[in-house]
């Protein structure tokens, strides 16, 4: 709900309020955040000014209490007295950065507006808040979208030039200012084969950021930030979580000012960004949404998940087939005896689609060469797609492509033809990275050539599933395409242009199933969500590792967007064996399938894993929609144990992992959560019945462990609660 009085801005929740005002200088000031409150509150009494030395006072004012300073501010800006760091930078023709953002008005709007050229919520009532520039004439709109049953806020800032052309260095999509008291940060980091660990840390007075200057949200930081209490837990505690829609070079920042006041900013990385803007144009930030849960982190994740699944997927996103790909299974060697082999197990195991990986076009036999040249190799494939494409019919199975279209081998016949098409600077050598050159997709005339391929792949083979991949990032970011004036925009550029094609490719083919990619879980962000719902969550599929990748991504991500597959052993990124049946229930919770060659399993393998195939099938939309809970952290010990409960609590699934087998352990337990505890739940594993409540409280006892890495699963239904149970 949106209610506006006496200057004030109330947006509220079911759980939340935020609030802000103008003050008589036109400035705005954040006054609160935090559990919902009734009504207005009477501001000056509650967020008393003092005056404070070194810290001075707005322009034109001999009242120092007041001070850009140390006022909690919605858009904090560069030049007038707030020395922290700010929301917004520009520079004018004659150099000067200063500038004066005073309120001029707002709006309701009934629909919510997305962000020019790039991927937004959906969603109802939004406020739009616009802010005058007193010295340039530039107009700053702040958007704010509330999302009442989420408990979240979605943000974002656009810039209207108003007067002369000028140099935008910073527009962040938001500023949070919190009251002075101690905080911990919360992000998601990692590495390639190991994204989205989970790291917390004490907000100390200064900078702490994160951030991505890759032209790809990265390995090493997912576009996600959250500002926790202290003593917050999984179940307890407020938490503030921040989550960007962006793809490209972001930044969060979290400032914690010599006063104890922590500001919360980010968007798009603005440390080599610039943009030119002329007179009139007009500059869109990404969306940010915003969560608060005053249950702890468990209960920010679950708003995240409703959000996304409700507001940002594509309405007719499908059900996760269960794959079987051909990545792990043979690389890029294979022929049409190996292929009709893979796509005949596939389909014994009850697969529902046959995915063809890297290695299928051209001359590509390796990561040196082709990319760029989208021609199948009819040799290897023993005829075109189309045979391929029928031969999986014939087998019940869909057909699905891999492809990398961002992408550009220098031994290619594109590059032959066009080496002015790649991302590259005149006067450097080239820089490669696995070997192959990035397209310069800000050029017009390469995403045509990107779309005008495609378009001739995914009409003509009965191609029902692509998995789009990115490996590698981008350097030398330039465009000779663009104007002198213009070619350091690139960067926000190339993202841009990227979401053209993306929102071409999904608008035109909505029978296809998109999988999105970057050596594993390299652009796993909502941004690309927008887009492509299921992401290849990592190239790691150990499975002991997959319970981390899976336990920090779901901080964030519903688990229907994480696509997890069984792969043979030991394992190719550790080395590692593990039990099939831990392989199988840790990617089940989520998109579902296999990257092995089943030719290679014995046929008790066959079976079992026939058997989690139809498993999964049973289960995918509980995993896909459920509330989720982690119930153990793989982080702070040696188990891990996520939970997906239906959304009305009839029905549930956990999946258990104990790592390494101590000798002599204590009783590990499992306390489920989220069930109703008036309810019984019959526990398919066992055929036991268990009040909710004892389920909850007391739970079930696991089996010791005696062997590494060994799992367990626990699929609940309510029954009629019976008398002996009470
Ligand atoms: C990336 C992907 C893999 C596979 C290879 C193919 O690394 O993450 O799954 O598709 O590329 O080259």
């Amino acid at each position: 709900m949106i209610t506006i009085g006496k200057g004030i801005f109330h947006l509220s929740g079911d759980a939340f309020s935020y609030i802000f005002r103008v003050l008589p200088e036109g400035y705005l000031q954040h006054l609160y955040y935090g559990r919902r409150l009734s009504g207005y509150i009477d501001s000056e009494d509650l967020f008393p000014p003092h005056a404070r030395s070194f810290s001075p006072n707005f322009p034109g004012s001999s009242d120092n209490r007041y001070s850009l300073d140390t006022l909690a501010c919605e858009f904090p800006v560069f030049g007038t007295g707030d020395f922290r760091e700010g929301a917004f930078l520009a520079e004018r023709r004659d150099g000067s950065r200063v500038v004066d953002f005073r309120y001029e008005g707002y709006e309701i709007l009934s629909q919510k507006s997305r962000p020019d050229g790039m991927p937004g919520y959906r969603g109802g009532e939004t406020l739009s808040v616009r802010l005058k520039d007193t010295l340039s004439g530039c107009i700053l709109t702040l958007y704010y979208t509330v999302y009442e049953k989420e408990g979240a806020i979605v943000r974002r800032a656009e810039l209207l030039n108003g007067g002369e052309m000028l140099r935008l260095l910073r527009l962040m999509s938001f500023c949070v200012d919190f009251p002075a008291q101690e905080y911990d940060v919360i992000a998601l980091s990692g590495a390639y084969a190991m994204e989205r660990s989970p790291v917390r840390m004490h907000a100390e007075q200064g900078i702490f950021r994160i951030s991505s200057a890759r032209c790809a949200s990265s390995h090493a930081h997912s576009p996600f930030l959250a500002l926790a209490e202290r003593d917050a837990t999984e179940e307890t505690g407020q938490v503030f979580g921040f989550s960007l829609v962006y793809s490209g070079s972001f930044v969060l920042r979290t400032e914690r000012d010599a006063l104890g006041s922590v500001r919360v900013t980010g968007g798009i990385n603005d440390s080599e960004f610039c943009w030119t803007l002329q007179g009139g144009e007009k500059f869109c930030t990404p969306e940010m949404a915003i969560v608060f849960s005053d249950k702890g982190i468990g209960s920010m994740s679950r708003a995240f998940h409703d959000l996304i699944r409700g507001e940002l997927l594509p309405l007719n996103r499908q059900d996760t087939p269960v794959v079987l790909n051909s990545w792990e299974a043979c690389g890029f060697s294979f022929d049409p005896q190996s292929l009709s082999e893979l796509i005949h197990g596939a389909a014994e195991l009850g697969a529902e689609c046959f995915v063809l990986d890297d290695g299928w076009f051209s001359k590509r036999s390796s990561d040196r060469s082709s990319l760029g040249d989208w021609v199948a190799n009819t040799e290897k494939l023993g005829g075109g797609l189309d045979s391929l494409a029928r031969l999986c019919r014939k087998n019940g199975l869909r057909f699905g492509l891999w492809v990398e279209p961002e992408m550009i081998s220098r031994d290619s016949e594109l590059y032959r033809c066009h080496p002015e098409w790649c991302v590259h600077c005149k006067g450097l050598a080239y820089i490669e990275s696995r070997n192959q050159l990035v397209l310069d997709l800000v050029n017009p005339e390469v995403r045509e050539y990107i779309k005008s391929c495609m378009d001739k792949l995914f009409s003509s083979a009965e191609i029902s599933y692509v998995k789009w991949d990115m490996n590698r990032n981008v350097t030398e970011a330039l465009s000779y395409a663009l104007p002198e004036e213009r070619r350091a925009e690139y960067s926000h550029r190339y993202v841009l242009a990227l979401y053209e094609l993306l929102e071409y490719f999904t608008e035109k083919y909505p029978q296809i199933f998109f999988l999105g990619c970057s050596g594993g879980g390299g652009r796993y962000d909502a941004g690309m969500l927008y887009y492509f719902p299921v992401q290849w969550a990592s190239d790691n599929t150990d499975a002991a590792d997959r319970c981390h990748i899976q336990y920090g991504g779901s901080y964030v991500y519903p688990l229907c967007t994480s696509d997890n597959h069984v792969s043979s052993c030991p394992n190719l990124s550790t080395g590692r064996t593990t039990p099939l049946k831990t392989r199988a229930d840790v990617a089940s919770l989520g998109g579902f399938g296999l990257e092995l060659d089943p030719k290679r399993l014995s046929q008790q393998e066959r079976e079992e894993l026939h058997g989690y195939i139809a498993r999964q099938k049973k289960l995918r939309k509980l995993v896909a929609d459920g509330d989720v809970y982690r119930l153990k952290d793989p982080f702070s010990g040696n188990e891990f144990c996520m939970e997906v409960v239906s959304k009305d609590r009839k029905r549930v699934y956990a999946v258990w992992v104990n790592m390494l087998a101590p000798a002599n352990p204590p009783q590990p337990r499992l306390r489920f959560r989220g069930l109703d505890s008036e309810k019984a739940y019959r526990v398919e594993e066992t055929g036991k019945i268990y009040g909710g409540d004892v389920l909850m409280n007391a739970g079930l006892p696991l089996p010791l462990p005696y062997g590494d890495f060994i799992s367990g699963t626990f699929t609940l239904s309510a029954t009629e609660r019976r008398e002996k149970y009470d």
